[in-house]
């Protein structure tokens, strides 16, 4: 069932008279509050750690020191540290308004006198939930902020043959609430496919939190990503969000997934098959509702298979699996990419219009890129900035040739040499596959099949 938008406030009330907690059960509960009570400091405590309530109503007094209003005021200082944002109001007895300024100076944010009066009550209560969860979605705003790329629909050029299915898949899965990981290799366009499917979901409204997961310390993995409240360890001077509780209602894009230590990985798995977590330091638990896109250059079944990644982990994580082939098998791309980028760089440079001499741009369609489109993007900033006029030429790429590098060849596994072969034939023959299969010394059909595994358009 989904919640509804404008949840019941939740309210802590506590006292240790049974008949002032009936009292005020029997006046909220019609107003639309859902109550909790409890008797004693202690019980007061634990319902704070363990679940989140919208503010705390309760009383100075306790059975073991009735009338200095001690315990309540070291009450008030606990709740404090446990949750900052919480709002408490204090109750004390008629006649105590100095304990009740001693309160407030201990950050209680209103107080109310007993016997109380209905109205009043109601309008303080109703106007701390108000402020306190203001204030709540200000701070989680804030942190967003500053995490925050910009948002909206990232350029994504896919016009390939062998990009198709990665389009295909995006489209179809990118609304879905589906966990997806991306393989590729370095530059190729993890990033833009995983904030491409946060764009395209209903989640679009509330922010994709990237997390190196890879680059973590293993002392600062769970506190990044679950957060922690203060004095959870020596540094940790006030509260902090983690990752997942900012990514609330949105995206966590976990990065460099592979790479992410076995200790760590349980924890992740507790939260992804629970959508539960605490802060570090806390034992409260929050419900955390995120959809998690995770990417990484490596082979996870191979990682699985060598013991360094857990199967369990594996399982909940790629609910659809999206690989992008690098830039060297769909060379279709790399004109349109090129012009891309070309268009973007003379704009923030403020340069005049430029194009790309006929040569460059047949340098750059013959070139292997081992970087994928995160070279390309790099060549094409520095020649724009490099070009002497308003045309781009091949010294402008400073590419490295590929005299410069015969090890190369040696490099690519025998598919990439088979592939690229056949490109080369195709584009030699202009399309003409009985040509083109001569050439290569194979019949049409065993060249057809080749096609279709790498993915080559024929025309
Ligand atoms: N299909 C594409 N269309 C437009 N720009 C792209 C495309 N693919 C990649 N880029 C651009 O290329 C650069 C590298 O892409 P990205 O950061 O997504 O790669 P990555 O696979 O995450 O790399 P790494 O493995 O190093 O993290 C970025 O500037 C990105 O905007
Ligand atoms: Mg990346």
């Amino acid at each position: 069932m989904a919640p509804p938008s404008n949840p019941m406030a939740r309210l802590l009330i506590a006292d240790d008279q049974r008949d002032v907690l009936e009292a005020l059960r029997l006046l909220l509960k019609p107003e639309g509050f859902a109550v909790e009570t409890a008797f004693s400091p202690s019980a007061v405590l634990d319902a704070v750690k363990t679940k989140e309530f919208d503010a705390v109503l309760m009383d100075l007094n306790y059975a073991r020191d009735t009338t200095s209003g001690q315990e309540g005021l070291d009450l008030l200082t606990r709740i404090q540290e446990t949750d900052s944002t919480l709002p408490v109001i204090v109750m004390t007895a008629w006649g105590s308004v100095e304990l009740a300024v001693e309160a407030m100076r201990r950050g209680a944010r209103d107080f109310i006198q007993k016997p109380w009066e209905n109205p009043r009550l109601l309008s303080i209560l109703r106007t701390q939930i108000e402020l306190s969860g203001a204030l709540r979605r200000g701070q989680r705003l804030e942190a967003e902020n500053r995490l925050l790329r910009a948002e909206g629909l990232p350029t994504f050029i896919a016009e390939s043959d062998a990009m198709q299915p990665v389009l295909r898949l995006v489209s179809s899965i990118g609304p879905s609430d589906a966990n997806v990981v991306i393989t590729g290799e370095h530059g190729s366009g993890k990033e833009v496919v995983a904030r491409t499917l946060h764009a395209l979901s209903n989640r679009v409204s509330r922010p994709l939190v990237a997390v190196n997961t890879g680059g973590l310390p293993e002392g600062v993995f769970e506190s990044e990503l679950f957060g922690h409240v203060r004095g959870a360890f020596t540094d940790a001077k006030s509260d902090r969000i983690g990752r997942f509780e900012l990514a609330h209602g949105g995206t966590l894009f976990l990065d460099e997934i592979a790479n992410i230590p076995l200790s760590q990985q349980a924890k992740l798995l507790r939260v992804l098959e629970s959508g539960e977590m605490e802060r570090v330091g806390s034992s409260q638990t929050r419900r955390v509702d995120v959809r998690v896109i995770s990417a990484t250059n490596a082979d996870l079944n191979q990682e699985v298979a060598a013991g360094r990644f857990r199967q369990d982990l594996l399982f909940r994580l790629n609910t659809v699996e999206i690989h992008i082939p690098p830039l060297r098998e769909r060379r279709q791309d790399i004109s349109s990419l090129a012009m891309h980028f070309l268009s973007h760089y003379t704009q923030r440079y403020r340069k005049p219009a430029q194009s790309i001499d006929p040569s460059a741009m047949q340098a750059m369609l013959e070139y292997s890129w081992p970087g994928n489109v995160r070279e390309l993007d790099h060549a094409i900033e520095r020649a724009v900035l490099l070009a002497s006029g308003d045309i781009i030429r091949v010294s402008d790429l400073a590419l490295r040739s590929s005299r410069e590098s015969p090890q190369r060849l040696e490099d690519l596994s025998l598919e990439d040499v088979e592939s690229f072969l056949i490109r080369k034939a195709i584009e030699r023959h202009s399309g003409n596959i009985t040509q083109a299969a001569d050439a290569l010394g194979l019949s049409r059909s065993a060249l057809y099949r080749r096609l279709q595994k790498y993915g080559i358009g024929s025309t």
